[in-house]
């Protein structure tokens, strides 16, 4: 059921021509998993779900059932990796779920002042606590935040108590977030030094929250090691992750420019963002890499979905998508058929979605928009874990392919260089 596929039936190729890569994507992969390529004091990712610190983990139950007990909202403030994974995951498993626990929100990942005036209203006067989350804890977006959050916090229960609902999650040793944490006694986690802030949702970065919002963190690193093992063991034929970085060459090969992601669900968007940033920082670099777009179907067909099936033939596809709901909604039929909808009566909702996603994948195939469907069961804990290690060991083969570390992200440091002059810093 939860079972991950890829279906290459609308990519255009023959599976001759994708094997073309498959000695380059296994030599990429060797690297990947002997740790013999550049940037290789970043892999800590490639082992975590199987490798995972018990201590950690246990500390991780033990904060979350404490949030869950005295807060209705937790306030998760970080920014790219330190944010992106946790709301993706958060997203996937309580949207359009039965799940119950404190709403998490997301601040601190802009400069905002109406986005940090709408989070406080959302709290209201209601029990919050705060998972401040940097690796490097310095990071100006997230300190803002904390620093507004933290008086709010203090301002509601008083500076002792305070304390007592803040929860950090940074490096073991160092940085500013790290030297409060110490001072004031805030409950810290570790973000692995080995791991990069967009490898990092299975690490406590990720399973914080999500334990806090009520999923069940030991069944995504459950279907993260066994979809770890799959992409460490499996042949070429049969291995999704090497599958899909190969064809990502192919398309490169062919002059395909943009990678859109699409999927068929406006309530996993949130893992697109997780997607995008992981392709994006991890191989835009050295004038290289595919430009990671997304779009959420079927609503895009109606705006972008013209440039896709006809406009600069730049652009392939890879699509998410799932055949499993979990709610269901049938149409019903009505007496005089005013809207003359009766030929969709006892069809369900997701029936009419997955006639709309063949449709389009074929269409797109048509103009020239080659596209792949990468399909997964329920969504659940264990087939969210199997998605995020699919993505990242793919994208690490897929950065090796292409010539680039695929774990660093220099570029990322100009615009602040700028931003801290212009604002004076000392
Ligand atoms: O992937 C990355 O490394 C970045 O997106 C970082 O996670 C982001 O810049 C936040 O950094 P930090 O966790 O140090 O605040």
């Amino acid at each position: 059921m939860s079972e991950i596929k890829i279906d290459f039936s609308n990519a255009g190729i023959s599976e001759e021509e994708l094997c073309a890569f498959k000695q380059k994507a296994l030599d990429a992969a060797k690297t990947l998993t002997e740790g013999t390529g550049a940037g290789n004091d970043y892999l800590g990712w490639v082992d975590l779900p199987v490798d995972y610190d018990r201590q950690e983990l246990e500390k991780v139950k033990k904060a979350a059932e404490k949030i869950r007990s005295e807060s209705e909202v937790l306030v998760v403030i970080g920014i790219g990796g330190s944010y992106l994974g946790a709301k993706a995951a958060v997203d996937f498993l309580t949207r359009g779920s039965k799940k119950s626990g404190p709403q998490v929100l997301f601040a601190g990942n802009s400069f905002s002042t109406d986005s940090i005036a709408d989070i406080i209203e959302a709290i209201g006067d209601r029990d919050f606590s705060i998972n401040v989350i940097s690796k490097s804890g310095t990071t100006l977006e997230s300190a803002i935040a904390f620093r507004i959050f933290r008086e709010l916090l203090e301002k509601k229960y008083g500076p002792g108590e305070a304390v007592k609902r803040i929860y950090a999650t940074t490096d073991r040793n160092k940085g500013v977030l790290k030297g409060m944490s110490d001072k004031f006694g805030y409950e810290t986690f570790t973000v692995p030094e080995d791991i990069g802030g967009r490898f990092s949702v299975l690490s406590s970065v990720g399973l914080l929250p999500l334990a806090a919002a009520g999923a069940d963190v030991e069944e995504i690193l459950a279907g993260a090691a066994y979809m770890r093992n799959r992409c460490l063991t499996e042949d070429f034929d049969t291995n999704l992750a090497l599958r899909y970085a190969a064809f990502r060459q192919l398309m490169l090969e062919r002059g395909k420019e943009i990678e859109v992601f699409c999927i068929f669900n406006p309530s996993i968007g949130s893992f697109s963002g997780w997607w995008r940033q992981l392709f994006g920082e991890s191989e835009g670099k050295d004038g290289k890499g595919l430009f990671p777009a997304c779009v959420t179907y079927s609503t895009d067909l109606h705006s972008i979905g013209q440039y896709i099936q006809d406009g600069k033939r730049i652009v392939f596809e890879t699509m998410l998508y799932t055949e499993n709901s979990n709610n269901s909604l049938v149409i019903k039929e009505e007496e005089n058929d005013d809207d003359r909808l009766n030929y969709l009566a006892g069809k369900t909702l997701s029936y009419v979605n997955r006639c709309a996603a063949k449709g389009t994948g074929q269409a797109h195939l048509h103009g020239g928009t080659p596209n792949i469907m990468i399909s997964y069961g329920k969504k659940n804990e264990d087939c969210l874990g199997r998605l995020f290690y699919f993505f990242e060991f793919a994208c690490g083969v897929s950065g090796y392919m292409l010539g680039v570390n695929p774990f660093d992200q220099p570029g990322v440091e100009h615009y602040k260089k700028n931003m801290f002059e212009l604002l004076e810093r000392p």
